[in-house]
This record gives structure tokens, C-alpha cells and sequence, in this order.
């Protein structure tokens, strides 16, 4: 196996998923608790106001992540949490959670790798035009600049946006929070100021930083899988990599592209004509700020092989394809594909932020959970994130959605896709046979990826 000693085995979780306690000890309200009001927005009518209650449980979490081994865990943090308003006024209480997390990570082995913005956007600053008043990018700095005062001593690893394919895609199909529906040229105009706001906040935790910090950020990595080997298909598949060919936020190259080479795409910039962004002097600078990693995202990718002039042709699944209790294709080599494909465009070392499967899973007559389809899905991917890593892929580290089964936005608790069970009526966690197989995988670094 090619995992170096080095390689941060991991797991993902993000605060309104998991943390609970949504109205207490002085936390404003963000985006998602206002949505999960609105009737039908979520499955069931379901809300994360308690979630996981990791708010009050994180020892207990900190403690099984460190009986499973991982080394590092990426957490977000909730924004109103500590900025009740988003801007002016700080939430000590709300602070001081994150700084006792920390410590109990720390104190645990763990390596924290904070995300600043997983979606729970504050619902005052949402009130004032959220991502599309122009002053969102300086608020969202002043807010890292918050955060990087009270923790830089201790956190190196920071990632600024998680999928801002989804939370700015939102704006256009209303599915999650904010749920307003806008036209193209506001939610490119949002996109803009989350883009500003991710290269501002790069900046401000370079400047605060009080230990020299690893930045990077966690877009979807929206990748194609080539039908074959055959290069030409391997062609088509990187071609379809980065194109837009769609008005849609949903690839990667309108994302990655202007943090990473400093422009848009310009096939995205003609699709989008009129609509798209009018970038002022000095934007293109300051969302591409240097940065330490590329962090991507990676659930599935669809296949693609060389058409007619060897243009990328979709490739449909075979019928029975395997797919898991979402409904999303599974995929592995994806985790081969994406990691190469990002690795040569962007150059930057690559962290897979998340990667997971939701299962039906549920406590066996046993009392454990078991839950196989996990294990063989994480091994094959696993498995292909070993081979890029082996043809020379600088990947850094790994980490599986999610810690524990959790609140899944618009899904509720519908989607279960832990390492640990959570029987949400008595909060009690149940580590399922894939947190102990995981335990085995990081304590071998891999080996027992083989067996
Ligand atoms: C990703 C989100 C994460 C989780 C997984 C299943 O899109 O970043 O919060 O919901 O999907």
C-alpha cells in the first residue's frame, strides 16, 4: 500500500448537522434553522434544533473517534454561533464551544481541520442580502479574523467554503436554505461575493495566523469517469472534467478555476453572456490567493468516453447499476479520476474532504449495527485512491462522511451515513462494524484495504 506514514486518515461531520442546541447560549439563528420552518422544506418536516447533540456531547464523540483512530477530523463551525448578528458582536459562549473542542481533539491525538462555512448562513446577515450584498465578502472576513484570534494557536488546517456548487446552487432551485429561487445573474452575482469572500478570508488567516497555516477549500469534485483507458477516452473524460456546458453551477470548473488560475472559465463566461459576474479591478487577485490544498468532495462521477472529433459522449449506467440507499450511483473510481484530474489542473496537493455512502442501516437483533455495503464501498474506493496515490497523485489525507449518521438538509434524518449510529430518540451511538473495519485500515495504513 502506498498510504505514507504521514497520510491523515479522517472523518467529516458540519455543525448544523450534528451540533444541536440551535437556540442556546446565545446562538442567532442561521439560514437552515428559518428554512427547516418552512412546511415541507425538509423530509418529514424534520429539523437539525437537536441533531446529534454534539453540542453537549462532543466529549463522548471526540472519545469514539479516538477508540476508531482517526488522526484527523474536519468539523465546521456555525457561523451565528459565534456571530449571533454574523457581523459586530461575538458570542463567548458560542466561542468558547469550539475552543474546548479543540482541546479535547488535541488532547485526543486528533488533528482539527476547521471549515468556516458549511451552509448555516446567519439568518441577520441573510436579512440584510446575504451572499448578495456586496459586503458579504468583509463580513466573512471579519469573521474568520474572529476565529483565527481564538484557535490559530492550536489549528493549522482551515478550509474556507464547502461546495459552494450546492449553497449557491440553492439560490436557484430553492431545495435548501435559503430557499429563495433567484435568476441567473443574482445567483452568479452570490457566487461572486462567496468566491471574494473565500480569497478575503484566505487572506485575513495568513495575516492572524499565530502558527503558519495550511488553507484550502472544499468545492464538489465534479469529476467524469473515462469509459476505458484508452487515452482517448481518458481525454474526453479530463475535457469533461472542466467544461460548462450548461447554464448550471453544477461543475467544477467555474469554482476551482478562479480560486486556482485567477479567471473564469470562458466557456461558462459565453454560456452565461450577459448574466455572468463583472469581475471590478483587483476581485481575480484576491479569490486566488495562494493556497496550501485542494480539498474535493467525492461521492460518484458519471462515465464518459470520446464521441464524434473525440468530444466527450455520456456514457448511461448499465441497468441494476449499484447504487446506494440515496439513490447515488456508486462509483469508486472516482476516487481515482477526480484526484488525478484535480491534481494536474490545480497543481495543489488534494484532500479528499468527504466521501461516503448512506445505507439502511439500523441496530441488529445482535445490538450492533452491520453494515457491509459501507465497508465494501469505502475499501473500492479506498482501493482507487491508493492507485493515484501509487502513480503519483499527492494526496494528503482522506476523510469519510460522516463521523456519525446525522442530519442530512433537506433529507433529514432520512440518510444515514456514519461510522457511528445514532439513534436519535436517546442519542445513543452504536459504533457500526465499518467504524471497527476503519479502525483496522488506519491502524495497518491501509494494508487491511487488501486482505
Ligand atoms: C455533501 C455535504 C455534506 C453531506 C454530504 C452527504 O454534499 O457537503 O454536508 O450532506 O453531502
Amino acid at each position: 500500500m502506498s498510504f505514507r506514514k504521514e497520510f491523515l486518515w479522517g472523518a467529516a461531520t458540519a455543525a448544523y448537522q450534528i451540533e444541536g442546541a440551535a437556540f442556546e447560549d446565545g446562538k442567532g439563528p442561521s439560514v437552515w434553522d428559518m428554512f427547516c420552518r418552512k412546511e415541507n422544506a425538509i423530509w418529514n418536516n424534520q429539523n437539525g434544533d437537536v441533531a446529534c447533540d454534539h453540542y453537549h456531547r462532543y466529549k463522548e464523540d471526540v472519545a469514539l473517534m479516538k477508540k476508531i483512530g482517526l488522526k484527523a477530523y474536519r468539523f465546521s463551525i456555525s457561523w451565528p454561533r459565534v456571530l449571533p448578528e454574523g457581523a459586530g458582536a461575538v458570542n463567548p459562549k458560542g466561542l468558547a464551544f469550539y475552543d474546548r473542542l479543540v482541546d479535547e481533539l488535541l488532547k485526543a491525538g486528533i488533528t482539527p481541520f476547521i471549515t468556516l462555512f458549511h451552509w448555516d448562513y446567519p439568518y441577520a446577515l441573510y436579512c440584510r442580502g446575504g451572499w448578495l450584498n456586496p459586503s458579504s465578502p468583509d463580513w466573512f472576513a471579519d469573521y474568520a479574523r474572529v476565529l483565527a484570534d481564538k484557535l490559530s494557536d492550536r489549528v493549522r488546517h482551515w478550509m474556507t467554503l464547502n461546495e459552494p456548487q450546492c449553497f449557491i446552487g440553492a439560490h436557484q432551485s430553492g431545495k435548501h436554505a435559503p430557499g429563495d429561487i433567484l435568476g441567473w445573474k443574482e445567483v452568479l452575482r452570490a457566487g461572486h461575493h462567496a468566491l471574494l469572500a473565500h480569497g478575503k478570508a484566505v487572506q485575513t488567516i495568513r495575516a492572524a495566523s499565530r502558527t503558519k497555516p495550511l488553507i484550502g477549500y472544499a468545492p464538489v469534485g465534479i469529476a467524469s469517469n473515462p469509459a476505458s483507458t484508452r487515452s482517448a477516452d481518458v481525454r474526453a473524460a479530463r475535457t469533461a472534467t472542466f467544461a460548462v456546458t450548461a447554464r448550471n453551477v453544477w461543475n467544477a470548473a467555474w469554482w476551482l478555476d478562479p480560486v486556482f488560475c485567477g479567471h473564469y472559465p470562458e466557456d461558462g463566461l459565453k454560456i452565461f453572456g450577459a448574466d455572468a459576474p463583472r469581475p471590478r479591478p483587483g476581485d481575480m487577485e484576491t479569490i486566488s490567493q495562494p493556497l496550501d490544498f485542494c480539498g474535493i468532495n467525492v461521492y460518484h462521477g458519471n462515465t464518459v468516453r470520446a464521441g464524434r472529433n473525440g468530444q466527450p459522449e455520456p456514457v448511461p449506467l448499465p441497468p441494476g447499476h449499484a447504487l446506494s440507499a440515496f439513490r447515488w450511483p456508486v462509483t469508486p473510481e472516482s476516487l481515482y479520476w477526480a484526484p488525478k484530474f484535480f491534481y494536474e489542473r490545480y497543481r495543489k496537493p488534494i484532500y479528499i474532504t468527504e466521501n461516503g455512502i448512506s445505507g439502511m442501516d439500523w441496530v441488529a437483533l445482535d445490538g450492533q449495527v452491520h453494515d457491509p455495503g459501507r465497508i465494501d464501498f469505502m475499501t473500492r474506493y479506498l482501493r482507487a485512491l491508493e492507485r493515484a496515490v501509487r502513480e503519483g497523485v499527492e494526496v494528503h489525507g482522506y476523510f469519510t462522511w460522516s463521523v456519525m449518521d446525522n442530519f442530512e438538509w433537506a433529507e433529514g434524518f432520512k440518510e444515514r451515513f456514519g461510522l457511528i449510529y445514532v439513534d436519535f430518540p436517546t442519542q445513543r451511538r452504536i459504533l457500526k462494524d465499518s467504524a471497527y473495519w476503519y479502525r483496522d485500515v488506519i491502524a495497518t495504513r491501509g494494508r487491511a484495504l487488501k486482505s
